[in-house]
């Protein structure tokens, strides 16, 4: 049985995705046995400066680049086989093999009539699209809770895969060309010679189940890492839906996403950045479009980090925050991007919002309801000193922590991190805030 001695750390996306997980996940990584994916798919793009390079990553594990920890893949995730082969080859390409891959058995398989169906739903929304990353995410995740989904494991087991492809394929040309008058059909025989001929062979020695190794490694008290992708407030049941992504990116997601028990997550941070983001549609109380938004997007280089999407640019929403630390049981927060404030004068953060002339501080779950909210500030001054090179919470200037010190108190969560700049390098341990 498992003692409660092991320390493991989740690293969960606070906001809408984007908040510099693969930077964090990838500092974290430097003193980690083991990296896991648990949740989403190529949806995710993660950062990784180190050493004057740049490395963007959507399927594997932003550890990969400590070469001694294992990466795995696990059963929450969705592959896509083809971006898994590119970026195994961009890694080896860039002097990372990636022998120290592990993929889970159990992890389902997004396969091109997904690409095709998410493409198809889109478009038939019209202006009610969600804005998708079109990476065939939902469609999958839809044949996975309707029991029709295609596992890894089912690779290994060619004849039976076939069986199940051939009906796939069959049910989701129908539905592309009648209901979607999508353009062209899938054929099973094709898709699958393309997997077993020129895909498996470059990953089948990855394949694991892939909770027996990590459960073995937490009885161990291995140091095991749990990289999130997408944020809380894109999450299936608690974010802003029908504008979510279809997986878990919560904290409580990694013991279904993984096979582990509830107990096996010790530490769980919130990467948040220094104010909010957003790419696709829905809702976004403290969105706003000036110069000064501008000016973020542009020194944050909020472009997608695979779909070079601009990303929509909001003030510091303390609600959602608050109601991140709530869902994931947020142990610190790290706060990310804080060099991109630099120089703006008066920095503006969200307290609560009004809804229909009454002030709330929580999160609607009506759609309709949080379209109509309206944020309520408080505005705190800015700093114009370049925070880029700073190496610790002291060295901060006063408004900085002052501003840092205002969002700790008002999530209600300790800020055990921050960040100042893309490279690992620019990261500070926070041990003590003290003005
Ligand atoms: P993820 O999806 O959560 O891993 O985040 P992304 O990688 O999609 O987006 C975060 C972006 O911010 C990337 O371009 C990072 O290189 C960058 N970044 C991360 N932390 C910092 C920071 O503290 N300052 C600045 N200027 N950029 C950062
Ligand atoms: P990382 O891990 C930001 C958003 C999409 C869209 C919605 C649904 O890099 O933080 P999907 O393709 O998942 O069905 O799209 O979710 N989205 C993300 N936004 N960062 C991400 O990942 C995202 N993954 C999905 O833009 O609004
Ligand atoms: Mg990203």
């Amino acid at each position: 049985m498992l003692n409660q001695k092991f320390q493991t750390t989740a690293v969960i996306g606070s906001q809408w995705g984007d908040e510099g997980k693969g930077k964090v996940t990838d500092y974290f990584a430097q003193d980690a046995d083991i990296i896991v994916r648990w949740s989403g798919g190529n949806n995710a793009g993660h950062t990784i400066v180190f050493d004057q390079k740049k490395f963007k990553l959507s399927v594997i594990p932003s550890g990969i680049f400590n070469q001694k920890v294992t990466c795995v893949i696990a059963n929450g995730c969705v592959i896509n086989l083809e971006k898994l082969i590119e970026e195994i080859n961009y890694l080896k390409e860039n002097g990372y093999n990636c022998n120290n891959l592990k993929i889970s058995d159990r992890a389902h398989i997004i396969f091109p009539y997904h690409l095709a169906l998410d493409e198809s739903e889109e478009k038939i929304k019209k202006e009610q699209a969600i804005g998708t990353t079109k990476k065939g995410i939902g469609p999958c995740y839809s044949d996975k809770i309707n029991r029709v989904g295609i596992r890894i494991g089912d690779l290994l087991e060619q004849e039976q895969f076939m069986k199940k492809l051939i009906a796939n394929v069959a049910v989701k040309n129908q539905i592309l060309t009648k209901i979607y008058h999508y353009e062209k059909t899938f054929n099973a025989e094709e898709i699958a010679e393309r997997i077993f001929k020129h895909l498996l062979p470059q990953f089948k020695q990855y394949i694991t189940d892939t909770r027996v190794l990590l459960y073995e490694n937490l009885q161990l008290e291995k140091k095991i890492l749990f990289e999130g992708a997408q944020g809380t407030l894109l999450d299936l049941d608690h974010g802003t839906y029908p504008f979510v992504t279809s997986s878990h990116p919560i904290a409580s997601s990694i013991a279904v996403g993984t096979g582990l028990p509830l107990k096996a997550v010790t530490n769980i941070v919130g990467i948040t950045k220094a104010y909010n983001t957003r790419v696709g549609a829905g809702v976004f109380p403290t969105e706003f479009e000036d110069e000064i938004a501008k000016k973020i997007r542009e020194v944050g280089n909020e472009y997608g980090t695979v779909s070079k999407r601009p990303r929509r640019i909001g003030w510091f929403d303390a609600v959602i925050a608050k109601y991140s630390a709530e869902i994931n049981g947020l142990t610190g927060l790290a706060i990310t991007l804080l060099d991109v404030l630099t120089g703006v004068k008066e920095l503006k953060v969200c307290t609560s919002y009004v809804l229909n002339g009454q002030e709330i501080n929580y999160v609607p779950s009506q759609i309709n309801n949080f379209n109509l909210c309206q944020a309520k500030y408080i505005t705190l001054p800015g700093w114009k000193e370049d925070i880029t090179k700073v190496t610790s919470f002291e060295q901060l200037p006063i408004n900085a922590k002052k501003y840092l010190a205002k969002i700790s108190e008002l999530v209600g969560v300790p800020i055990t991190m921050f960040s100042v700049g893309p490279n690992r390098k620019q990261t500070i341990i926070v041990k003590n805030m003290k003005e």
